[in-house]
């Protein structure tokens, strides 16, 4: 297996403001690269959400509430024309499509960052957490996530940028530049 040190490094250079969807299953790093590209308060974390609702981020109950709670914020943060980071799978396109409308809504660009990464590598990871999410429940999320990357799904969704990274490798890789867009 390659090394990280021999990622190929990759400049993303994204309009700012825009929205970042990360989109992959749990334990592919979609929280690891958001902490590591972007400031604290851009990262809109569906986990934080669930964490400050009900006091455990893995409480599938309060999904509703916390998805209701990130999309408003969202809207607020995308309305005052400032760069969001959605940190959740995001593999369902229901779930994107009702981010891509706030970001329509507030003309603002969006960019998915897609994590494809080898099963064997995001299960392991998953199995080593300390918030261990079921097996059965990854490998449906890594079914959704074929069909996100299909003929007709992410690449039919209108991004104005679609980055799929398919190796711990690429994304060791990633760097980021945000030259401003003039108004
Ligand atoms: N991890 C790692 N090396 C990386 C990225 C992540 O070892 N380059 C580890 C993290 O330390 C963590 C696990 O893999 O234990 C999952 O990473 P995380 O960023 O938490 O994945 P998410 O995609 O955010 O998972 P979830 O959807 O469950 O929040
Ligand atoms: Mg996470």
């Amino acid at each position: 297996m390659a090394d990280v040190h021999d990622a190929p490094v990759s400049n993303l250079v994204l309009p700012d403001p825009c929205l970042v969807l990360l989109v992959g299953v749990a334990g592919s790093g979609k929280s690891t690269l958001a902490a590591r590209l972007f400031a604290p308060d851009e990262v809109l974390s569906s986990d934080a959400y669930r964490e400050q609702i009900s006091g455990d981020a893995a409480d599938q109950r309060a999904t509703r509430a916390a998805f209701a709670a990130l999309h408003r914020d969202l809207r607020a943060r995308l309305r005052s024309r400032r760069t969001a980071v959605v940190d959740a799978t995001s593999l369902q396109r229901h779930a994107r499509s009702a981010l891509v409308r706030m970001a329509r809504d507030a003309s603002v660009p969006v960019v998915a960052i897609v994590l494809d990464l080898p099963e064997d590598l995001v299960l392991a990871r998953n199995a080593a957490r300390d918030r261990v999410v079921p097996e059965d429940a990854v490998r449906r999320q890594l079914a959704a996530l074929r069909k996100a990357l299909a003929p007709g799904g992410l690449e039919a969704e209108g991004y104005a940028q679609l980055i799929v990274a398919r190796s711990a490798a690429e994304v060791a890789g990633l760097t980021l530049s945000r030259p401003p867009t003039r108004a």
